[in-house]
């Protein structure tokens, strides 16, 4: 790799001032006029390694990862760039199947939330958003409500533009094989 390689994937990591907090509409609009031609690899590199997103702890891309959130595999066939963006942009504006989220709050005052597993008569199974599976008894249960998306609202400030546009390239290209 040559010198100016390393320099350029230095500044990319490091360089760049993250998407300014903030609404995400004009946002989302600037990036839908530019968010294809990113570099798949560079969010290939963020959706793994890179610890402040930790997209690997709650998602798995082809089997390795975390549980809280879907498996990424194929996600490219199944879902347009728009929808991938808009995930990571706004992850409350749709939540994927299957991952709702609930807010319990006990008898006691605690609260509980996370990604509803199941339930039956009995009992409500939730998985918390860093992955482990809570049973909450319904007799415990007072109070009941939809919760947040799981996945984190700040994630965007963790990001620039660039490694957005580079994140959805990565995503857009995890296809069903054939
Ligand atoms: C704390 C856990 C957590 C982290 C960290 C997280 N996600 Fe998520 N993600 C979720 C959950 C839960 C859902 C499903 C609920 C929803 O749609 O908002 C989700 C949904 C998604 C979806 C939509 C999937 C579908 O099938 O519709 C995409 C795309 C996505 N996340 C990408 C990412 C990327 C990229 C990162 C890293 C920048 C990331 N996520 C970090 C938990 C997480």
């Amino acid at each position: 790799m040559s010198l100016v390689v390393v320099t350029a994937r230095a500044l990319l990591w490091h360089g760049l001032p993250t998407v300014p907090p903030g609404p995400t509409e004009g946002l989302l609009t600037f990036l839908t006029l530019h968010h294809v031609g990113g570099d798949a690899d560079n969010g290939r590199r963020l959706f793994f390694y890179k610890q402040e997103l930790s997209c690997l702890r709650c998602h798995k891309v082809n089997g390795e990862g975390g549980e809280v959130g879907p498996e990424m595999k194929g996600i490219g066939t199944r879902q347009k760039r728009d929808y991938l963006l808009e995930s990571i942009v706004d992850p409350n504006k749709q939540i994927a199947k299957g991952y709702d989220s609930v807010l319990l709050v006990l008898n006691n005052g605690q609260t509980r939330t996370g990604v509803l597993k199941g339930e039956d008569a009995k009992e409500i199974r939730l998985m918390t958003a860093e992955g482990k599976l809570v049973t909450v008894a319904k007799d415990e249960v007072d109070e009941r409500h939809p919760g947040k998306s799981a996945m984190p609202e700040d994630v965007i400030k963790k990001l620039s533009k660039s490694e957005l546009r580079d994140l959805v390239e990565f995503l857009a290209g995890l296809k069903e094989k054939q």
